[in-house]
């Protein structure tokens, strides 16, 4: 389990390390958060580190929203305005959580028990400092473990390293 505090660069890094081994592993991620945590600017960082080049916007009018990843199509949802579980039969969900893509959804909890038993659930809340986030990250079922963000001490050796 990861649970930390992170700022935006340092969250974007954590993304990119995120989104490599997502890709890879073919990882469904969960994402949970009240408006304005940073899922959609986590899953923009996890998009670039599985290696997506276009832009990544939040899909909230499609729902989902294919890119081409370095190693295959990747998923990015948005549930925030399913209102039931049923809800998500249209969506190809069936697709999403066949581990055959790497998924990336926010609003997660609207999924309910939908979810896919192997999984990542990151957990992003606000910290009393705006430019801070708290996060938490855990690994279900056969899901790889959540890479552990740089500490801010390794950040400073890579910088002074580099
Ligand atoms: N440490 C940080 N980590 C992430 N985002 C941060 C951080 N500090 C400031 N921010 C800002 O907070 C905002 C997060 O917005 P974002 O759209 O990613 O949230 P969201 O959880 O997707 O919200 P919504 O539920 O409305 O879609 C961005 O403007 C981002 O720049
Ligand atoms: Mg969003």
């Amino acid at each position: 389990m990861i649970e930390t505090t992170l700022d935006l660069v340092a969250l974007r890094t954590w993304g990119a390390a995120l989104g490599a081994l997502a890709a890879r592993e073919r990882v469904f991620v969960a994402l949970f958060g009240p408006l304005g945590a940073g899922k959609t600017t986590l899953i923009q960082a996890i998009c670039v580190g599985a290696g997506v080049t276009e832009p990544v916007t939040s899909p909230t009018y499609t729902l989902v929203q294919w890119y081409q990843g370095a190693g295959g199509r990747i998923a990015h949802a948005d549930l925030y305005r399913i209102e039931d579980p049923r809800e998500l039969a249209p969506l190809d969900w069936e697709d999403l959580e066949s581990g055959k893509f790497p998924v990336f959804v926010e609003w997660a909890e609207r999924a309910g028990t939908e979810l896919p038993p192997t999984r990542w659930e990151l957990r992003l809340s606000l910290d009393a400092d705006p430019t801070l986030r708290r996060v938490r990250g855990v690994a279900l079922g056969g899901a790889p473990a959540v890479p552990a963000p740089a500490t801010e001490a390794a950040r400073a050796e890579d910088e002074t390293t580099c």
